[in-house]
């Protein structure tokens, strides 16, 4: 595992769009698997930057890692509009391209399997951008998750849901307690991975992914075992990954 150490988030996330605008330069049928949260949306500020230079998303295919059950595309805090809000309507994706889990799939298991099948159809991910949680957690898989699982129906750790209730108005119980997400086996099936993680808050959970053992207890080590892995970290997520690791790089 590649571990670059940026000095700020606004060179982790030139670099991070310098991973996908390789992608698409080498591939404009490349299939690109997206992550929300905060840290990814410096990448995608530089993306739609990108596209107003002429980086062509037009035969790009994306699929989102997860989605909140019980959430509709238009919810304020749906990972749907967050992603047309800070991406999709600033570059050229074709809409019948972009793959997000149905928050209001009336069965969501079925939903889950729907979404296996298609990332198979569209001959599987070939850059995944992730985000890591406090916990280590990636996409919504958290601690505990095996690792052999596809996509699948979560129940949302407490850490998570007290994490994420900014995104609703500091309510927690606005905070939907079920979500869908790729599973661990889906994302390990990706091509190459590139793991974003910005902030103080992020170093424990970095340090134990990159250096730590592989273990569902920090579902993000499992990308030890992956062979195309690069963990992209500012100088404070990164503060706590020895310097003598052979992987670091400075970025
Ligand atoms: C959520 C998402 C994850 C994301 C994580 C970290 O729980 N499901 O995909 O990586 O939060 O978010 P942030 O980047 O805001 O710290």
């Amino acid at each position: 595992m590649e571990i670059l150490l940026c000095k700020d988030y606004e060179q982790l996330s030139r670099t991070a769009a310098e991973f996908v605008q390789r992608e698409i330069e080498q591939n404009p049928r490349c299939v690109l698997g997206l992550a929300t949260g905060s840290t990814p949306l410096g990448l995608y500020r530089e993306l739609a930057a990108l596209h107003r230079q002429g980086l062509d998303f037009s035969s790009v295919t994306t699929f989102n890692l997860d989605e909140y059950l019980g959430l509709g595309p238009d919810h304020p805090a749906s990972y749907c509009r967050y992603m047309q809000e800070n991406l999709f309507q600033h570059i050229n994706v074709p809409p019948e391209n972009i793959h997000i889990p149905d928050g209001q799939a009336e069965n969501p298991d079925q939903e889950c399997w729907d979404y296996e099948r298609r990332m198979a159809a569209a001959g599987g991910i070939d850059l995944q951008i992730l985000g890591i949680g406090h916990n280590g957690h990636i996409g919504f898989n958290e601690p505990g998750t095996p690792f052999g699982q596809t996509t699948h129906v979560v129940d949302l750790d407490e850490r998570t849901i007290e994490a994420n209730a900014r995104f609703f108005g500091h309510d927690l119980s606005q905070v939907p307690r079920r979500a869908i997400s790729m599973g661990i086996k889906s994302i390990m099936r990706a091509r190459k991975i590139v793991l974003l993680a910005s902030g103080s808050g992020k170093a424990d959970a970095v340090a134990a992914a990159a250096e730590g053992p592989v273990t569902p207890d920090l579902p993000a080590s499992v990308l030890q075992l992956h062979p195309q892995a690069a963990v992209l970290v500012d100088a404070e997520a990164g503060s706590k990954i020895s310097r003598e690791n052979p992987e670091l790089r400075r970025s």
